[in-house]
């Protein structure tokens, strides 16, 4: 790329800041023409139609040019048309993430990222992913707006508190890129900074395999490198959870649905009491009372926990107490990764 990002010297470091790099170099360069088309004509109509060279008695009628018009209007409108047909085809490619990708949670608060994989390994202000797999962000915040920011990925995705919303990737170049705030949330809000680090998918594997070794085994000290440095590195708040905390978010849902009580009406089965079963809900589509239909993601999870008066289920009464502000953000994600577990 030869425009202004690249002065910037900012890496490309995923399959969407290539795509995006191709719309942003057209709207450069036809900005450019239209500039330097703009100020030649309007250096030649100043040398051209100066004041002393034409006779000051006559003013000359000018009369439109309809072809003329027309061509420049219809011009216009294909060139807009083609950057909002480029920059909707790039928009799709960044809305909707491969259904194999690696899926992390993302939980944002004054003033740091916190970060959850499946397996329940947590780090603040770091993470690590694997070259070339899709990598999907679930991302609620647990107090104001924040918004994930990676200027290497070109990508940016809104943190909103009492819902999700998603950010997928593919990473293309190993290294260390930096992750922003991008909405402005407070005292310490130029200071909510962290890292993605991108490695080879065998290095990931291996490192995620030692670590889900050593907490079957019940090693409790960090043998593998990264995390080690993690621990250890100087930035405050930085690093690795300890291990005995991590059990996997859908271990700790599973023991909160017994705990707050779901399993009084909810079954795993698949045959309803009070409630619907949660047996293969998750991305299926769930008839409403009314006969609306909805999928059952992230958000529908989400919003049945904390406001189930919100969408019935078809057949069943509308009874479940709500469970807003009795479960915190972390609980609420490892009931969602609970259930989601129970879907297919
Ligand atoms: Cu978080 Cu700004």
């Amino acid at each position: 790329m030869l425009a202004l990002l690249q002065l910037l010297n900012l890496p490309e470091a995923s399959t969407a800041a290539k795509n995006f790099t191709g719309l942003y170099d057209f709207i450069f360069y036809i900005s450019l023409i239209g500039f330097v088309g703009v100020v030649l004509a309007l250096l030649y109509f100043v040398i051209f139609y100066h004041r002393k060279k034409i006779d000051p008695e006559t003013t000359p009628y000018i009369h439109g040019h309809a072809v003329l018009e027309s061509s420049v209007a219809v011009g216009l409108f294909v060139i807009v048309m083609i950057i909002f047909y480029w920059g909707w085809m790039d928009y799709k490619k960044i809305i909707q993430s491969p259904s194999n990708s690696l899926e992390i949670n993302v939980t944002a608060k004054q003033w740091l990222w916190g970060f959850e994989y499946l397996n329940g390994r947590k780090f603040t202000n770091e993470l690590t992913v694997p070259k070339g797999k899709p990598v999907k962000l679930i991302m609620t915040s647990s107090d104001v707006l924040h918004s994930f920011f990676v200027p290497a990925f070109r990508l940016k995705q809104d943190v909103v508190p009492g819902t999700y919303t998603t950010l997928w990737f593919n990473a293309t170049e190993t290294g260390t890129y930096e992750v922003f705030c991008a909405e402005y949330c407070g005292t310490a809000h130029s200071g909510m900074l962290a890292k993605i680090k991108v490695v080879e998918p065998g290095e990931y594997d291996h490192w995620q395999k030692i670590w889900e070794w050593e907490k079957q085994l019940g090693v409790s000290s960090t043998t593998s490198a990264v995390a080690e440095k993690s621990v250890t590195s100087a930035e405050g708040q930085k690093g690795e959870e300890k291990k005995e905390n991590n059990i996997s978010p859908v271990e700790r849902g599973q023991k909160l649905f017994t705990e707050k009580g779901c399993t009084a009406c909810h079954t795993v089965n698949g045959s309803p009491l009070v409630g619907p079963s949660l047996k293969a809900v998750f991305g299926h589509e769930v008839e409403l009372e009314g006969g609306k239909k909805v999928l059952a993601d992230e958000n529908y999870i989400r919003e049945s926990i904390v406001e189930p008066q919100s969408k019935i289920a078809k057949g069943f009464q509308p009874v479940m107490p709500t469970f807003k502000g009795t479960l915190s953000d972390d609980e609420i994600n490892a009931l969602v990764a609970y259930v989601k577990s129970l879907g297919n």
